[in-house]
């Protein structure tokens, strides 16, 4: 079985762990205007080096986090790790709330989390098929929020497993309905061979991984301590 590798934490990296991103990560945390975005991208950030490290056996600082927008040419995107200078495992992360979740693995993974409650109005037209909303309407109220929730992880973790994040319209990700296992149905040519897992050990918050491997129903998410990281 392929190993695999999650982490999450609080956003609670100190600041002085901006030691260990380059200078590109430096330029964008300096952009983010609100104190909280700047939180959760160190915290992102840092945490998936502590991740790869903790995979690899090699210190925080010897692990580079790469990003080129093949759209763009701009420093963000799909992220890749270099450890010390060669290609390293395939990653993913997640920020959301106060939350940031790290995976890594050996092979393409995609990883979402949310804030159950969390989810922003318009979702459910931007992410869901007619059919998938009328699913859901059907659903008691008070299921509604969580579901589309669930729902709407299951497909970003699919999307940034397959490296293509919201360039593909998640109508087009057909995954199982929340309340039933999760399994990606159908999706674009290139995003059929991913395996979804619901993950559940991050207090507060609804999480996917996307894992282009069979993979086991459950895998243990724990946390980091980053407090300590400089
Ligand atoms: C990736 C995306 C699905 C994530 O959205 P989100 O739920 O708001 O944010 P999350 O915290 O869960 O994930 C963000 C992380 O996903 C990763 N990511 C970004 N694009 C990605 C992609 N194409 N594939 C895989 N991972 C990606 C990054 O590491 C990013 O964190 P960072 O910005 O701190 O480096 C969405 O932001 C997206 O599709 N963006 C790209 C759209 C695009 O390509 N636009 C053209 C740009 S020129």
């Amino acid at each position: 079985m392929v190993q695999t590798l999650l982490r999450w934490s609080r956003a609670d990296a100190p600041d002085a762990s901006e030691a260990l991103l380059s200078d590109s990560e430096r330029s964008r945390l300096a952009a983010l205007a609100r104190p909280q975005d700047r939180a959760l991208f160190r915290a992102a950030h840092v945490l998936v080096r502590v991740a790869v490290a903790e995979a690899t056996g090699v210190a925080p600082s010897s692990v580079t986090l790469v990003q080129h927008c093949e759209h763009c040419g701009e420093a963000h995107g799909r992220p890749r790790v270099l450890v010390e200078g060669d290609p390293g495992p395939e990653v993913s992360l997640s920020h959301a709330a106060d939350a940031v979740l790290a995976a890594v693995s050996d092979v393409p993974l995609g990883v979402d989390l949310e804030p159950w409650g969390g989810v922003r109005a318009g979702v459910e037209r931007l992410a869901l098929s007619a059919g998938e909303q009328a699913l859901l309407a059907a659903r008691p109220a008070s299921e509604r929020p969580d579901a589309l929730l669930r729902w709407w992880v299951r497909k970003e973790a699919v999307v940034k497993a397959a490296g293509v994040g919201l360039r593909i319209d998640p109508q087009q990700v057909v995954v199982s309905a929340p309340w039933e296992p999760a399994q990606l149905l159908h999706g674009p040519a290139g995003l059929a061979d991913f395996t979804v897992i619901d993950l559940h050990a991050i207090p507060g918050y609804g999480a996917a991984l996307a894992i282009g491997a069979p993979g086991p129903p459950t895998l243990a998410v724990t946390m980091a301590d980053l407090s300590q990281i400089s």
